[in-house]
């Protein structure tokens, strides 16, 4: 089945307000001159977004955020919720990215409790998958990443399985300049769609749409983005470069 490819920019915990203004700038006029064949999202810091939404009004180019909170309202010091977001007409979340996961201990039940929230209110959930290099050389790969999946989506209804997007990010290949190999990312795509077809059948599996990210950049993106089982790319440091992302937009095309 002809899956949609969606190229996505994680900026992290990078650029001012002003600087990010002057990169998605360019990436609003690049696409009015030419339209991106590949949806494009870009996920910048918090601060952005309001000013972002404003920008980006008439444009095809998504607004996603980096993380939600898994409450709604209350005494959260430091959270942000998903009707904040959705005030602003967010689309995307970013969920349970190995960050989040490493440095702020979130789990595959909070992941879950992020993607029910978020789907509640019509908001699409890009849940980050992906085993650390210990995982991979005991060749335990595999195995975490099925417990990511079947944790999280094995406990949702069929029918919120097309709203949501797996972005599998080896941990060993972020921000290293280490990418997983085509064969590598497409097999582990391959197994996923496997096991989300077990419990929910081969057509929902087969409309899952599945990012690689991982170093991706200009130079790997062709290639990667080229194999049968691979959507889009979750790009990192690659999104803060215009020429560099736009150059990955252009390759899913
Ligand atoms: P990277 O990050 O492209 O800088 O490796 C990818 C990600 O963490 O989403």
């Amino acid at each position: 089945m002809k899956r949609p490819k969606l190229i996505a920019g994680n900026w992290k915990m990078n650029t001012t307000l002003s600087e990010g203004i002057k990169l998605v700038d360019i990436l609003i006029h690049a696409q009015k001159k030419s339209p991106f064949k590949a949806r494009v999202a870009v996920a910048p810091p918090y601060t952005h977004l309001s000013e972002f939404r404003n920008k980006l009004m008439n444009s095809s180019i998504c607004l996603a955020a980096q993380n939600v909170s898994d409450k709604l309202s209350g005494a959260y010091t430091g959270e942000i919720s998903v009707l904040m977001l959705k005030d602003i007409g967010i689309r995307k979340v970013i969920i349970a990215h190995s960050e989040r996961r490493q440095y702020f201990g979130e789990t595959n039940d909070i992941a879950l409790e992020k993607i029910k929230i978020i789907l509640k209110h019509e908001i699409h959930p890009i849940y980050c998958v992906g085993e650390s290099l210990t995982d991979r050389e005991k060749d335990r790969h595999y195995a975490v990443v099925e417990e990511q999946i079947t944790a999280v989506l094995y406990k949702l209804s069929d029918e919120k399985i097309p709203k949501i997007t797996i972005a599998y990010e080896p941990v060993w290949a972020i921000g290293t300049g280490r990418t997983a190999t085509p064969d590598q990312a497409s097999d582990m795509h391959s197994f996923i769609r496997d096991v989300v077809g077990k419990r929910f059948g081969d057509d929902l599996a087969g409309q899952l749409q599945i990012l690689y990210g991982g170093s991706v950049n200009a130079a790997n993106a062709g290639e990667l983005l080229s194999m049968p089982h691979i959507d889009g790319a979750l790009v990192g440091g690659a999104s803060l470069k215009a020429d560099e992302f736009l150059a990955i937009i252009q390759a899913a095309g």
